[in-house]
Order: C-alpha cells, then structure tokens, then sequence
C-alpha cells in the first residue's frame, strides 16, 4: 500500500501543516434534571487547545470523567463543539460545510477501548475492513481485496481470518481488525480512546508496538486517550494533561514525566506505582472525588484536592503559562516544581 499517499503540492515549499489543531475547543451538553429539578449544562470540555504534527503522538490523561472521550468525539467530527476551532490536516472543520466535513472524516479514524462494540458481528472480516474502500474510494472489487489482505498482513492477522467474524477472535485480534479498519484510508490522524485499557497485559504490549511500527510506516499522527500514565509513557512524544475538561498540564513527554509541575499531574504520578520510584515518595496521592461538571468549582477547579492550594486558587481560574518548558494552569506551578 503506497504510503503517505496525501497530496501535498506545496510540500517543497511549505511545511506540512498539523495533522491536527484544537483552538479553545469546547463542548457543553444541556440536561434536564440536573439540581433542583432544573436544567443544567455539563461542561464537559473548557477552552482546550493544542498542536498535533504529523507522524506524532499526543497521548491524553486524566481520571474518568475529565472530558477525554469528549475530547475524541469532537476531532472525530462524530459531535460538534460547542465552541472553538478545529483543524485537521490545516483544514477548519469545525462548523464547516457538509461536503467539507465529509472529506476530513476519512482523515481522521478512531479506534475505541472495545472493539467488539464497534464491529459490526454479523459481517466477516474481509467486508468489516473493504467498507471504508466502498464508501469512499473508486477502486474495483479485485483492488479492494488486495488492500484488504495487505492491511491484514501488516497487522498480523492471518489471510484465512479474513472470511471469519468478530465473535471468532481473542481481544487482542479484534483490537487488530480495529487498527486495520482505521488505518484503510490512510488518514492523517487516529484518535485511539483507551485502546488497550480491555486487553491482557501481555497482549497490550504487542498492541502498543504495533501501533508504533504503523505509525513509523504510514506517517499517522495518533490522539492516544488513557488513564494509565505506564502505558503512555512507552508510546507518546507529548502528553496533555485533562481536569474536569480543562487542560491542567501539557508539554514534551520526558519534562513532563522528569518533573510535573501541577500538582494534579504529580498525583496521578504517585498513584501510579510504576512511575513512582522511592525517591519521590514525597508525592502525595489523590483525595477527594473529582467535582460534577454540573457545576465546576469557582477558581482551579483541583482546589478542594489540592495540598498546595491557597486563597487565590479557590476564586480565580489559572490560565495555561509557560513554566520549565511545559504549559501549565496552575498559580503555584513554580512552587509545586520546587519542592517535589
Ligand atoms: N452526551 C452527554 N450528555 C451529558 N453529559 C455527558 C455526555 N457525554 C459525556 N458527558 C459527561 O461529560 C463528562 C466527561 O465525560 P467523558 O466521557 O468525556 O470522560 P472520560 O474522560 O472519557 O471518562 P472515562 O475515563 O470514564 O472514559 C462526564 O461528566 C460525562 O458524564
Ligand atoms: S492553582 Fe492552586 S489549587 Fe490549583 S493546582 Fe495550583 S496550587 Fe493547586
Ligand atoms: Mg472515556
């Protein structure tokens, strides 16, 4: 299969654009029955903005409920912001016309935590992986089949898997098909939420090395969602922090895991054993219960949580700053560095 087949006329002279862009993006969803009996609004996702370039991946972390899959939903175009700007290969999409949005939908795929809920059990896999050949490509009966074998090669899945179903694989091999499926229209960008949180953990890390090697062949930049912060580290080049759908923390994979600077950031770390190692025993894990989005606390939303809060924090939202080469929203981010 021809890679990084996109055409870029101006290339020689421009650079690439982002794969991706997300300018103050926002997603609010109105509810009956919130408190009182009175509708509400669920601020799922506040002012997030962020650059993804081509070929690279940005994984996205934070506790359930902080607006990740929310996050995925709105750059996959399955919902539209509420507010904010969205660009996918420099292109805005966001609010854009249909004929627009259609295009950039076969550049931007997502591969979701159970695979088994998004294949369709009634079809083999052979036609699962040539549907997005048929809807979106002009290419013959005989073509499409080959792309389909090649693709299942290059995912390892064996050519007699081809006419068997969804219900005849391990996890794993369904994860696979999955992969396979985003990966047809050679898109620019796949969102992958949580895609190996439902695996073995033997049988992660065969999906996670698979996903690097795709990407170094087909050029893919991957939006790569999960609570685990283990997994993370082995698969991104930068990560983006997320609090009650706010950006918290956000910069290159090795400053941020070296040294977080909000003191959310340094508590996932000291809940995750892995990444905790006893020098940095003095971390304190998290307390608390992460606040309803129904109704988000006045100041940094962390304040209840946090040991280092004080009386700026609960009144006034930090802004996302530069701080030791990261961004960060937090007002004591240069004393949370210092005495970690
Ligand atoms: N369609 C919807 N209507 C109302 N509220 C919603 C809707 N979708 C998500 N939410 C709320 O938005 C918030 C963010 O949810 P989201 O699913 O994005 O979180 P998440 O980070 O993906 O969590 P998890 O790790 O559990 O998957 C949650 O409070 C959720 O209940
Ligand atoms: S702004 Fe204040 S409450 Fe929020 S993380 Fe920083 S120190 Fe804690
Ligand atoms: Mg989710």
């Amino acid at each position: 299969m021809s890679q990084n087949s996109h055409p870029h006329p101006s290339a020689e002279t421009e650079p690439a654009p982002p794969a991706l862009e997300a300018q103050g993006l926002t997603k609010k969803y109105p509810v009956s029955g919130g408190p009182f009996g009175h509708d509400a609004t669920v601020h799922a996702l506040t002012d997030v903005s962020f650059v993804l370039d081509p070929g690279r991946t940005l994984a996205v972390v934070g506790e359930s409920g902080c607006g990740k899959s929310t996050l995925a939903r709105q750059v996959t175009l399955i919902e539209e912001p509420t507010d904010g700007g969205l660009f996918i290969d420099g292109k805005a999409v966001a609010f854009a016309d249909k004929v627009a949005v259609r295009a950039a939908r076969r550049n931007v795929q997502i591969i979701f935590q159970d695979p088994y809920g998004s294949l369709n059990p009634r079809w083999k896999v052979r036609t699962i992986l040539e549907e997005p050949l048929v809807i979106n490509t002009t290419l013959s009966r005989s073509e499409r089949h080959e792309r389909v074998m090649e693709m299942m090669a290059r995912v390892g899945l064996r050519p007699e898997f081809a006419t068997r179903y969804p219900h005849m694989f391990s996890g794993g091999q369904r994860q696979r098909i999955a992969i396979a499926r985003a990966l047809m229209l050679n898109p620019r960008v796949v969102v992958a939420d949580e895609p190996v949180s439902a695996l073995d953990v033997s049988v992660q890390a065969q999906v996670l090395n698979l996903l690097m090697d795709l990407q170094r062949d087909f050029g893919v930049a991957f939006l790569f969602i999960s609570h685990d912060l283990s997994v993370v580290r082995h698969i991104c080049q930068d990560v983006m922090v997320m609090y009650l759908g706010r950006v918290a923390e956000m910069g290159p994979k090795e400053v941020i895991f070296d040294a977080p600077a909000h003191p959310y950031t340094q508590a996932l770390m000291a809940a995750t054993p892995k990444l905790n190692p006893s020098e940095r025993k003095t971390r304190q894990p998290l307390r608390g219960e992460l606040p309803s989005p129904l109704a988000p606390p006045p100041g940094c939303a962390f304040h209840a949580r946090c040991p280092l809060a004080v009386d700026i924090c609960r009144t006034v939202i930090p802004e996302l700053v530069s701080v030791a080469g990261r961004r960060v929203a937090c007002h004591r981010a240069e004393e949370a560095l210092a005495i970690q």
